[in-house]
């Protein structure tokens, strides 16, 4: 079997194990005397999957020196772009490097920020500080940069989880990788550990019926009810472009119980983003308001594109005329006529499940933002 066809055979298993799919897969690796990883496999799938049980493996995976395993994992907890960890002590973005989104800078600061400065007045009202907060909302419009200011505003350090990057690793050892993803940031706090993606891990029971990615969930989940562990002085901030894939017990209390959308940028919005983003380029007299109201429905994301068409057609005609040239109000304009704004398809989707899935008003931000712009 080549790499291809052996990747698309996980992919698949991940996607429906099935008892045939594991077997296949263990074999494999077997050939390719990857024993640990048909280990790994065999011990944690074969509760939910007797029938792969077979003699010989039972003696080679299940007898196995448990020393043998923990190597593994240090092998696996070693190398960190496996779990993709970006860490550091954010000062340097603040809320003040957030245009627009006031109403959730505020919200964040009220339910977020203060319980957290201030305990002891929380406790009084015996309002419990902790649970986490998700952000939800079309690509590329500010989530992850707000995840970073909330970090920045506590003087916080910051750690950044990619969700797809645990996952990569759950034939048997991404329960531990995510274990240690919190332990490291309770180790460190005050901190806000950021889950990018985090739809891929809490997909809903109908998408994940399958013990290993069941498993994943309830580890995830334990881990932020702090059952275990102490989770004070950690903020938990989750990201998705798609709500509608979790599963319904994250937003239990104590969970993700804020659940706030990102909308888009309005039009001085957008003109805002324009100013930081072409800050110390060389620039002709612009009329950014006048860019600005052309773009309706640019992401943050869709307007960096937009200032980078721009810049790349500059350099490319300054190295025929030699002559560096700088922006115009009119690039701009071009530029935004060639890329396409990437919002509109997510609310495509969004406004279907805000209408006919709208379970205790979860998506009604969603339905007002798109009344107002109707
Ligand atoms: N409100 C904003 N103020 C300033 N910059 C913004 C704002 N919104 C988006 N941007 C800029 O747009 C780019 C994309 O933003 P960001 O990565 O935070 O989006 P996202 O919502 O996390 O996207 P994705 O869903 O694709 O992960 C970044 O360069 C960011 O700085
Ligand atoms: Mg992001």
């Amino acid at each position: 079997m080549d790499d291809d066809a052996f990747e698309n055979l996980k992919d698949a298993f991940r996607a429906a194990p099935s008892t045939q799919l594991g077997r296949v897969i263990i074999e494999e690796y077997i050939r390719r005397e990857e024993l640990d990883a048909a280990g790994l496999l065999y011990r944690s799938s074969i509760d939910e999957h007797p029938d792969l049980q077979n003699d010989e493996w039972d003696t080679q995976f299940l007898e196995q020196e448990p020393e043998d395993l923990r190597a593994k994992l240090k092998v696996v907890e070693k190398d960190e772009s496996v779990i993709n960890i970006d860490t550091f002590r954010a000062k340097s973005t603040t809320f003040d490097d957030v245009v627009g989104l006031d109403k959730i800078k505020k919200q964040i600061h009220r339910k977020i920020i203060l319980p957290f400065q201030k305990p002891s007045l929380f406790d009084r009202f015996r309002k419990k500080a902790g649970g986490g907060i998700l952000l939800f909302g079309p690509p590329g419009c500010g989530k992850t940069l707000l995840a970073r200011a909330t970090a920045g505003e506590i003087e916080a350090s910051f750690i950044s989880v990619g969700i797809s990057d645990v996952l990569e690793m759950w034939i048997g050892s991404s329960e531990k990788n995510l274990h240690e993803v919190f332990e490291k940031a309770r180790s460190q706090t005050p901190c806000v550990l950021f889950f990018d993606e985090v739809d891929a891990l809490g997909a809903s029971r109908s998408d994940m019926r399958q013990s290993a990615g069941r498993q994943l969930i309830n580890q995830f989940l334990s881990e932020l009810d702090g059952v275990k562990a102490n989770n004070d002085g950690l903020l938990i901030i989750g990201a998705t472009n798609a709500p509608w894939h979790m599963d319904p017990a994250f937003r239990r209390p104590g969970r993700f119980d804020r659940i706030i959308f990102v909308e888009p940028p309005d039009q001085s919005g957008r003109e805002a983003i324009l100013q930081i983003m072409l800050a110390g380029k060389p620039l002709g007299k612009l009329d950014l308001a006048a860019v600005a109201k052309k773009t309706d429905g640019f992401s943050g994301a869709d307007l960096q594109a937009v200032v980078d068409i721009c810049v790349e057609e500059k350099l490319k005609s300054a190295f025929s005329s030699g002559v560096p040239e700088p922006i115009h109000t009119k690039d701009l304009i071009k530029a935004s006529k060639v890329h396409k704004p990437t919002t509109r398809e997510w609310f495509n989707t969004a406004r279907n499940y805000a209408l006919y899935a709208n379970e205790s008003g979860l998506y009604d931000d969603i339905l007002s933002y798109l009344k107002i712009k109707k």
